[in-house]
């Protein structure tokens, strides 16, 4: 049952066009209200608080953009469909430049009518629950979003660390937004005129991350044509973030260990001693707890890591954080790739609410990166969002109804769900399913060496990295 019975204002002086949109409307269960001239529309907007108007352009005593112009200022938000004959399009993109919400050519196609109203009353609607939230503010690059309790705790945790030189540990599922807050501390602390090195431990091959991060001689190995500078001493008294730290190799954790204490290192093939006084900050989205008692993490390097930890907690946690990082994503995309896209539907808003995220923040920019880019309307809506957002939302929302019942279906091997259920799924799903499960399987295989998982799987580790990120393959739970 609709809560609201929505009026439509049709504008045109052809009695017949005017009667048959009446009806086609009356039939979707609209208020109709006609006008035969743009004078009677404005005077129409006034009194009966249209929720959309159809604006015919060629009428007598007031055309329709002079119309326009003038409903623009009365009514803003008002979303007008102009109405043109087939080939006057100069004039319908005229109109979209004025901010007409969209146009309709002549001879009518009845089911683009009731969708292009459907689509734009949900965006006044959107836009009346905007113009009171964050929409049109100005956001700084590379700020973090969210005002929940649990984020604020993070903010002050910021707060706290940024300005001393302790090392400080950054913890949380994948893309929650760990290394904003690293670059945040840098920002904050006293050494935020001088260099921040990022580093990501797990994207780079284990026999290479040693002379990345701390250099090497001519000749030290093979490959080592003339002599290379490390991070460390690029980030002199700078700042170095290890990103993804617990995939670190334990030969390589001890080094970072002498780092930390004793502030020295040498370069691969080197004898000198080197100092260091880089601060240091690292993230990892793995238990480290588990991996120290697997003997993969160092307890010494955890213990030393561990006295100042930030936590991110997943965005499920803080739902009530995604109205502003949709405003947030949307006004970057928007401008970014030049559209005027000013929300999502009311249908993606509840998706966006009841999913529980497993790619966190990342999941949802790039959920509306993607829906900014396709979509054809001002809107995001449930059409343009990815197809494996919507897989598992399905799934979850199905786990839901069936809780209680065998929950090993979650992790099994999924890929002949299809062929069992002889339904036909979008090829993108299906594949995406098939690499995911390939993916996992040779990550078993070599017990999560991912160089060696790339070369079976014959793509490379760069690759392999994204796609496991991509994914939400989590390390921990497949071996
Ligand atoms: N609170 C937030 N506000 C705005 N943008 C955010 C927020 N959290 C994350 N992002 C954005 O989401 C993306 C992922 O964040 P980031 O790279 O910091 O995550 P991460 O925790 O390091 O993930 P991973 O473990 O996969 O490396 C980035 O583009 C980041 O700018
Ligand atoms: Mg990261």
């Amino acid at each position: 049952m609709k809560l609201k019975k929505y009026t439509i204002l049709v504008a045109d002086d052809e009695e017949n066009v005017r009667s048959l949109l009446h009806e086609i409307l009356e039939e979707e269960d609209y208020n109709v209200v006609e006008a035969q001239n743009g004078l009677e529309a404005v005077k129409a907007v006034n009194e009966k608080y249209p929720d959309c108007v159809l604006l015919d352009v060629r009428m007598p005593i007031m055309d329709g953009m002079e119309a326009f112009l003038k409903i623009r200022d009365i009514a803003p938000d008002l979303p007008v469909i102009f109405i043109t004959a087939y080939g006057s399009s100069d004039i319908a993109i005229k109109a979209m430049k004025k901010g007409a919400y969209d146009y309709l050519t002549k001879p009518f196609d009845i089911d683009e009518i009731k969708i292009k109203i459907k689509k734009a009353i949900e965006l006044k609607e959107l836009s009346l629950s905007l113009t009171s939230s964050n929409f049109g503010k100005q956001y700084k690059q590379d700020e973090i979003i969210g005002d929940s309790p649990k984020m604020q705790e993070v903010y002050k945790s910021i707060g706290r660390v940024a300005d001393s030189d302790a090392t400080v540990l950054i913890r949380g599922e994948s893309g929650t937004g760990k290394e904003l807050v690293a670059r945040a501390i840098y920002l904050h602390s006293n050494r935020r005129n001088k260099p921040f090195i990022a580093v990501n431990c797990a994207a780079i091959p284990e026999n290479l991350l040693e002379s990345e991060l701390f250099g090497h001689e001519k000749g030290a190995f093979t490959d080592a044509v003339s002599k290379h500078i490390g991070k460390f001493e690029q980030a002199k008294d700078g700042t170095i973030f290890l990103d993804e730290i617990g995939d670190m190799s334990l030969p390589l954790q001890a080094k970072i260990l002498r780092v930390l204490q004793e502030k020295t290192f040498e370069r691969v093939g080197g004898h000198e001693t080197l100092v260091s006084n880089a601060r240091i900050i690292a993230a990892t989205n793995r238990n480290l707890e588990k991996l120290v008692t697997e003997g993969k993490f160092r307890e010494d390097l955890y213990y030393r890591l561990n006295v100042v930890t930030i936590s991110i907690p997943p965005l499920r946690e803080r739902k009530e954080d995604i109205p502003e990082l949709v405003v947030y994503f949307i006004s970057k995309y928007s401008r970014k790739y030049g559209k005027v896209v000013q929300g999502v539907s009311e249908e993606v808003m509840k998706i966006f609410m009841d999913y529980n995220w497993p790619g966190n923040v990342r999941e949802l920019e790039n959920a509306i990166a993607r829906g900014v880019i396709i979509t054809s309307v001002p809107l995001i809506m449930k059409e343009h969002l990815p197809p494996e957002l919507l897989t598992r939302y399905k799934s979850e929302q199905h786990e839901e109804e069936t809780t209680g019942k065998d929950s090993n279906t979650l992790n099994g091997n999924s890929s002949t769900h299809s062929e069992e259920t002889g339904k036909i799924e979008p090829l993108p799903t299906v594949i995406a399913r098939i690499e995911k499960d390939m993916i996992i399987k040779a990550l078993k295989k070599c017990g999560g060496n991912k160089t060696k998982a790339a070369k079976i799987l014959g793509i490379s580790r760069k690759s392999l990295f994204n796609k496991i990120r991509d994914y939400k393959i989590d390390l921990d739970k497949i071996l």
